[in-house]
């Protein structure tokens, strides 16, 4: 008899690579789709690699073949590839979504983001939310999983913070609660025997912009030096991106200067602290420097 499976797209991104050994370490049989299996280095002998082009449908063919779950994080995040979010958070979901059905998947859980669908005006947020749409009417059982912003792109601060001073929009007072991949990939892999069909989450501290920038200084050994931005040049700076650049360049842009203009706390989980992540940072940012400790 086949065996079900899982299968993950996204693998060899931040998230992705945790949620892959954490399905390893749940004992999953699982199935990775990757652009380049020399390049994604991963073991066969722990995962089946597909490789394939989640852009090019034709290239998917039995990709989905005894699959029970299909777990996607494929967005775009930091990559040049020249693709809209539209033809990869949208349409390359897509291509997996009918791949899927046609090959009778049980379940699939995709990635979108806290508050996506609130947030639907901004351009990241928009081609999700598409797909959350789509994902929603086409008769699969689905999760969709709402993290918090990742721990990664709190770094913003701690580089700041190296430069001497931290801008901070309004007064510094709203609040967040950044996850951490490792936590977030439990999220996802407890997702598959989960009922739930969303899961909104956040890490396991809720802390003002103030506390992370005073954190970060602290990690540095640094008098904090904290400035705050009014909200007219915040508004000024988004509108001169959407006026002036692509939507490649301002997209992540409009959304982190959205997103730091406003509380964005989801229920809590997880056990890594933002104090051991920016004390993990700042190591590796001396170790590049070749600082010996
Ligand atoms: N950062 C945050 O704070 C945050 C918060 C909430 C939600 N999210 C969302 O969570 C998801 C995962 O985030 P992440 O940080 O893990 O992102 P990531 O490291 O950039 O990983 C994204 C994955 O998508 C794949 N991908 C992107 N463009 C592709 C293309 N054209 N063709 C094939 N594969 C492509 C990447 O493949 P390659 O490795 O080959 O490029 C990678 O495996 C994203 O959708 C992100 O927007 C992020």
């Amino acid at each position: 008899m086949k065996t079900k499976k899982v299968l993950l797209a996204g693998a060899t991104g931040y998230l992705g690579r945790y949620v892959a050994s954490h399905l390893l370490e749940k004992g999953y049989d699982t199935r990775l789709i990757v652009r380049n299996a020399q390049k994604a280095q991963f073991n066969s002998d722990s995962f089946e690699i597909f490789e394939a082009q989640v852009t090019q449908p034709a290239t998917l063919k039995g990709v989905c073949e005894d699959i029970d779950t299909v777990i996607s994080t494929i967005g775009i995040t930091k990559q040049k590839d020249g693709l809209t979010y539209m033809s990869v958070d949208f349409l390359a979901n897509m291509n997996l979504l009918e791949e899927a059905k046609k090959n009778g998947v049980r379940k699939f859980i995709y990635v979108s983001a806290l508050n996506g669908e609130k947030l639907n005006r901004l351009k990241i947020a928009l081609a999700k939310e598409l797909f959350v749409d789509e994902l929603k009417k086409s008769g699969l059982v689905y999760c969709i999983i709402r993290p918090n912003g990742f721990f990664s792109d709190t770094t913003e601060f701690l580089k700041m913070a190296k430069k001497g001073t931290v801008n901070l929009f309004g007064d510094g007072s709203y609040k967040m609660n950044p996850i951490h991949g490792e936590d977030l990939a439990a999220v996802c892999v407890d997702a598959i025997a989960s009922n739930a069909v969303k899961i909104e989450v956040g890490g396991p501290e809720v802390l003002t912009h103030n506390e992370i920038a005073k954190l970060a200084f602290k990690t540095l050994d640094k008098k904090p030096r904290i400035k705050y931005m009014p909200g007219w040049l915040r508004k000024l700076v988004i509108w001169m991106m959407r006026t002036f650049t692509s939507s490649k360049t301002y997209g992540p842009i409009e959304f982190f200067m959205t997103v730091l203009a406003m509380d964005m706390i989801a229920p809590t989980f997880g056990k890594h602290t933002l104090k051991d992540y920016f004390e993990e940072v700042h190591q590796n940012m001396n170790d590049e420097k070749g600082i010996k400790h």
